[in-house]
């Protein structure tokens, strides 16, 4: 299967702006969550790199948006971030504002639509310090953030996002422990997960009153970027695998997909949750919020699937259910820098579901990407990385895409994550994803990879064929 871009099938790159911008203290920005975790336990972050850097968009950003239109793509999608455009009283942070002002001035001004999402797992500390996403204080705040950020680029920004991701914080912080301030109660984490949900529907109620109130573009959009990955089981699986797909969709997919195209949550989920004493409290009026969490279209971030069976312990090491255990595919393909498995067809059965399920529901690929370490060792003589495994990575993903979109599926895009190398949360830079590489070494100067050139050449190939 050759690949050859649909027509009206836009293509471009995603990144974020705790992990780009760098200038953790310029314009007055809060700390972050990760300032605070980064300053508290430095070796937690590979190679001790703290979330201060960025890849240093905040001076670069003019360079990497004409970057981004050399190689033809023609949209990118970055974050606010939280901590440079609000105060500590909740109200605009002026300096903050400047500076996401003049980046969407230069996207404008290179002809590169903007796509910008308003949350990347990026807290303020203090309201983190005030219990985070545990406190519906903070569910409150985050509907001002979003409220001022509508109505200061309401004019300037045309598809916007509340949350990249949801469910990554309910998982790496409170359910699986992994990330600071590894907790691991699945009630908490389903608290979280509500509260989420909650802000998330908060905004997009904003969203609509600021475009009622002429604040916005006319023709805004207002979206959820989530990592479905579709759930998957053994062969021949039993009544308890497939209870384990139940659930494992239910909380990680389900969940939001129902939130965003019905605004309800998934009543079998929240029956189970129920049943075994994890469902979080709800208030009343709570029903009519999340009534407004119905959105426009939806990103799908995918990079691997997620397998699953029967789980082998009723409980987990602090006594909450479980409701599934990884399944080993014998047949799995890994990026054994970052761990994932590598299964483009996931993104095909993404889309078939999407089609038979939520037929309504516009969707793009949101990101998708191949982190790798090392890359050094690719470098030919010219000094050039040649990332030949990146070039199948998409390629690969890609045909995928393209045969769910020829079968009907309503996929209008693609943004790989990671144009340009940047920081990975405890990660930091050990797996790089650039199409561009990133020299830590000589201030951050752009280099680009072979995959560059070659994204470059078949989205050239699509607009000649178009002419
Ligand atoms: C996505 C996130 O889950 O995966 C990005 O939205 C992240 O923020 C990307 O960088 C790749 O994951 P990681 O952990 O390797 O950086």
């Amino acid at each position: 299967m050759q690949v050859r871009l649909p027509k009206n099938f836009f293509m471009g790159a995603a990144m974020s702006g705790p992990q780009t911008e760098g200038a953790y203290k310029k314009d007055h920005r809060l700390e972050s969550f990760w300032d605070h975790w980064s300053d508290l336990s430095i070796s937690d972050f590979y190679n001790k790199v703290g979330s201060y850097v960025g890849n240093n968009f905040y001076e670069k950003y003019e360079e990497d948006i004409k970057l981004l239109k050399s190689l033809h793509l023609d949209s990118f999608r970055t974050s606010i971030q939280w901590t440079r455009l609000m105060d500590q009283n909740q109200k605009l942070n002026p300096e903050g504002a400047t500076f996401y002002h003049k980046v969407c001035a230069c996207a404008r001004d290179n002809g590169i639509e903007l796509f910008m999402n308003l949350y990347h797992f990026d807290m303020p500390y203090y309201l983190f310090a005030r219990g985070g996403w545990m406190n519906r204080e903070v569910v409150e705040a985050y509907a001002v953030y979003a409220r001022t950020a509508f109505r200061t680029f309401g004019k300037e920004i045309r598809y916007w996002f509340t949350f990249n991701e949801p469910i990554v914080e309910p998982d790496q912080e409170y359910r699986h422990g992994v990330w600071y301030p590894f907790i691991k109660d699945a009630k908490m984490g389903m608290q979280v997960q509500y509260h989420i949900s909650l802000a998330h529907s908060l905004a997009v109620r904003e969203f609509y009153k600021a475009k009622k109130e002429g604040y916005m573009l006319p023709d805004a959009q207002i979206g959820l970027i989530n990592a479905f990955a579709p759930p998957y089981t053994k062969e021949n699986p039993s009544p308890a695998d497939l209870e384990a797909v139940r659930m494992t969709d239910g909380i990680h997919n389900r969940w939001w997909l129902d939130l965003v195209t019905s605004g309800t949550l998934p009543q079998d989920v929240l029956d189970t949750l129920e049943k075994l004493g994890l469902a979080p409290e709800m208030r009343p009026g709570d029903e009519e919020i999340l009534k407004c969490g119905k959105t426009d279209w939806l990103g799908f971030n995918y990079y691997q699937p997620n397998r699953v069976q029967a789980p082998a312990a009723k409980t987990d090491e602090a006594g909450y259910p479980k409701f599934a255990d990884p399944y080993i595919w014998p047949e799995r393909k890994m990026n054994v820098y970052r761990g994932w498995e590598i299964y483009p067809k996931g993104i095909y059965d993404f889309g078939m579901k999407m089609k038979r399920e939520y037929p309504d529901m516009k969707f793009f690929i949101s990101e998708n990407g191949m982190g790798v370490e090392h890359e050094d060792r690719f470098r030919d003589e010219s000094g050039q990385i040649q990332d030949d495994y990146r070039i199948e990575f998409v390629e690969d993903h890609l045909k995928w895409v393209i045969k769910a979109v020829e079968e009907g599926a309503n996929c209008v895009g693609y943004h790989y994550w990671g144009l340009i190398d940047n920081w990975s949360w405890a990660n930091a830079f050990k797996n790089r994803y650039g199409f561009v590489e990133v020299d830590l070494m000589d201030n951050y100067s752009r280099k680009l990879k072979k995959s560059a050139h070659w994204i470059k050449n078949l989205i050239e190939q699509r607009d000649k064929e178009d002419m």
